[in-house]
């Protein structure tokens, strides 16, 4: 096997982004393993990129570092490095690349350069993101007050397979971890499991890990096997139980990721109920993690809030919804089977059923957007009203005005997009077709029915449509016309039923 000095290692400093990071704590630096492929998955997308309650697993465990303050946080890349590397760029972290993927100890190895002088090392997968930051404030507390060697963070599960055991010494220093694959029958019962999460005094890790063979099946190094080899030395290695054990979840399987993802909503609907948000059946809810509600807001059965969805308070959003990168004033009703995309609701509007807002809608004040209505990049004034089965895109209504039913503005010519202007205090009649570009001015009136091509300055009436005739007797004269005609056939009825006959009678009906 190639040692690790031989192997290609980049090291790319991502932007600095949104972390905004307290004084940085200089002797610590942290490592999240996040090179594999992720094999179980079977997916063509590395598996720290998969989501888990709204975001990647691997920016969840960045998420989780970042208050810790380390001078830095390295991430161990492989499969799909790029991707990965885009995925957390900028939160701040630095990327090293590990290529070819012999085992979480030799990623160790690659690292260990840009790790530098660091005197504390912590290690996460990039794969367990529940964990908290803290649990990890907790772990590396517990490794000064212990001055060991390492400090695992381990978890007592009643299914531990899959994981490896923390082979304990005596109550509170550990002999070794033994991987899933290489336990003895009598290890088996061991329900203590591994979370790949340990902190490590640096001076202490390195001759260890120089030391691990690849002496398993994968043929790999791993990090777990620099345990045994510190506890031989008689080095403190201790390991600390996390206080709930879902939060060292792995992702290794799609199962695996569901049960994630079912935390991390259950975690965020929590964090909204503390907050003052009601949530009805909250098991049914799904929250992206950057949501947010004022009070007294009821969420009801089977709504999404995805994205940077702001919610007011007292708002109701009714079952069924989605909205994503919405943002509500206060007092806003959603109703039933709602889609809202990237649009803002001023205060107090109602809006639905069946609506759908896409990007660039703005509501104002009081403005109504009733059922079966889409809108996009539209402005719709104060207390406008469109309720009913229209498509209103590209569009500016001043206040208080009134879209009747089926309204079409006609934006799209095949190849551009044109606006159309409709002023304050308009009337737009049912099913009316405004032709863009096409202005209508303050105070004017569409007749029902029109097809609006032209401009309509303020306060005139449009009429585009074909004036109605009304024949007087008509249609009474046409039946007894049709009548006439038919005197003196035979009705099908008294003809021979013959299967032809029967099936003319038929189609003579349709
Ligand atoms: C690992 C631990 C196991 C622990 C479990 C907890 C080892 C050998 N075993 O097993 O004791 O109970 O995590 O979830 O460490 N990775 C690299 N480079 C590599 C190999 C892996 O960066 O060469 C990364 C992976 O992308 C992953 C993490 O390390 O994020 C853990 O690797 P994985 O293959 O998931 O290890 P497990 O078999 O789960
Ligand atoms: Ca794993």
């Amino acid at each position: 096997m190639a040692t690790p000095v031989a192997l290609r290692s980049i090291v790319k400093r991502a932007g600095r982004g949104e972390n905004t990071r307290a004084m940085p704590n200089k002797d610590v630096v942290i490592v999240i393993l996040a090179a594999g492929k992720g094999t179980r998955l079977k997916s063509s997308l590395a598996k720290v990129l998969h989501p888990a309650g709204g975001r990647s697993l691997m920016e969840s465990v960045v998420r989780a570092c970042l208050p810790l303050a380390p001078k830095k946080i390295l991430a161990i890349v492989g499969h799909q490095a790029e991707q990965v590397t885009a995925a957390i760029e900028l939160l701040d972290v630095e990327s090293v690349l590990q290529q070819p993927q012999n085992g979480t100890g030799h990623a160790m190895l690659v690292a260990k350069r840009a790790i530098g002088s660091a005197k504390l090392v912590v290690v996460l997968p990039g794969d367990a993101p529940l964990v908290r930051t803290e649990t990890l404030k907790a772990l590396i507390a517990t490794h000064h007050s212990g001055n060991a060697a390492a400090t695992i963070l381990s978890a007592v599960v009643t299914d531990p397979s899959g994981y490896g055991r923390i082979l304990r010494k005596s109550e509170n220093s550990v002999a070794a971890i033994v991987e899933d694959s290489q336990l003895t029958p009598d290890q088996r019962e061991l329900n203590e499991i591994n979370s790949s999460i340990y902190c490590f005094s640096a001076d202490k890790l390195w001759p260890a890990l120089a030391r691990v063979k690849p002496e398993n099946k994968h043929r790999e190094i791993y990090l777990t096997d620099a345990i045994a080899i510190l506890a031989a030395k008689g080095e403190p290695v201790l390991a600390q139980i996390a206080p709930d054990p879902r939060e060292v979840l792995g992702c290794n399987t799609r199962a695996d990721l569901a049960e994630v993802d079912a935390i991390f909503r259950e975690r965020k609907r929590n964090e909204l109920m503390t907050a003052g948000v009601t949530i009805q059946l909250p098991e049914t809810v799904l929250i992206g993690p950057d949501v947010t509600s004022g009070e007294d807001t009821v969420i009801e059965p089977c709504v999404q809030l995805l994205g940077k969805t702001k919610l007011g308070a007292n708002c109701t959003i009714r079952t069924g919804s989605v909205l994503h990168d919405a943002v509500l004033g206060d007092g806003v009703t959603v109703e039933p089977h709602t889609m809202i995309f990237e649009s803002h609701l001023d205060g107090g509007n109602t809006v639905g059923p069946f609506a759908r807002i896409r990007p660039g809608s703005h509501l104002k004040k009081g403005a109504r957007v009733g059922n079966f209505v889409e809108t996009k990049k539209a402005v719709i004034g104060e207390g406008s009203k469109v309720p009913h089965l229209s498509y209103i895109g590209d569009a500016k209504l001043g206040s208080h005005t009134n879209i009747g039913a089926g309204t079409i503005t006609c934006n799209y010519d095949g190849v551009n997009k044109f606006p159309t202007i409709i002023g304050n205090r308009v009337f737009i009649g049912s099913d009316s077709v405004l032709v863009a570009p096409v202005k209508i001015g303050d105070g004017a009136y569409i007749g029902a029915g029109s097809a609006i091509t032209e401009n309509v300055p303020p306060n005139a009436l449009g009429l585009a449509r074909s004036r109605q005739t009304t024949k007087p007797g008509w249609a009474a004269k046409k039946r007894r016309e049709m009548a006439a005609s038919n005197h003196g056939k035979k009705s099908p009825k008294k003809r021979s039923a013959s299967k032809k006959s029967r099936r003319r009678g038929k189609s003579r009906r349709k």
